[in-house]
């Protein structure tokens, strides 16, 4: 079965981002049934990473030997076949939590299909963070599905369980709009897994 990686890009403790991830969370069960997936919800935060330290880059080190918390952030990303960032902006760019987890991987995502999701607090939805990150995540050899989903005014929409709030203003325009991601997303992951670029 395919699998997806949801991975909530921001570490903050209060972050606006996790009402999002907890609206996909909460409707995982009716996007599984749908589109016969299996959907992995991870955060950055939760591998507690240190800055990367490693003599050697990733890709030129066959004989990595890593602390149990960052082999892990390895493992789970390999063991996806797709994935959705969930990234906020911050300064025009993406957190430097993602990019240090990033700066980790390796051949982990290679040839697989990824979707960069903004969203931010405002109405713009956090898109230059997100077109920062494709061009990093393209780096890593993987497919950077068109185009970028961006989730503005988040706080507006979605209360911190994932709940839609009494007034959201786009309530019908995100349902049907993070539907389509998620199937989106696994077309184009399965498309890669069928078809491998074997060189
Ligand atoms: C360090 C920092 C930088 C930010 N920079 C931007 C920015 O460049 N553009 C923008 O639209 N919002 C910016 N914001 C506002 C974010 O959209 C908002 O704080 C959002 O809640 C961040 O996501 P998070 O709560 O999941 O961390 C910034 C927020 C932080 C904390």
């Amino acid at each position: 079965m395919t699998k997806i990686n949801i991975i909530l890009g921001s570490s903050r403790k209060s972050s606006i981002g996790r009402h999002l991830f907890n609206y996909l969370k909460n409707n995982q069960s009716e996007y599984e049934k749908e589109i016969n997936a299996q959907l992995n919800f991870i955060e950055i935060g939760q591998y507690e990473l240190p800055f990367f330290y490693e003599a050697l880059p990733p890709m030129n080190n066959k004989n990595r030997s890593l602390p149990d918390n960052e082999q892990k952030w390895l493992d789970d990303m390999a063991d996806a076949d797709g994935y959705i960032f969930l990234t906020p902006e911050y300064n025009h760019s993406f957190p430097a939590v993602i990019k240090n987890a990033i700066d980790y991987l390796s051949f982990q995502m290679s040839g697989k299909a990824v979707l960069t999701m903004t969203y931010s607090n405002n109405a713009r939805g956090g898109q230059f963070g997100g077109l920062e990150l494709n061009e990093v995540l393209t780096r890593l050899n993987a497919f950077v599905v068109p185009q970028n989903v961006a989730i503005g005014n988040v706080q507006k929409n979605f209360d911190e369980n994932g709940n839609f709030l009494e007034d959201a203003p786009s309530k019908e325009f995100y349902e049907n709009k993070l539907k389509q991601s998620i199937k989106k997303i696994i077309f184009y992951s399965n498309l890669f897994k069928e078809n491998p670029f074997k060189g």
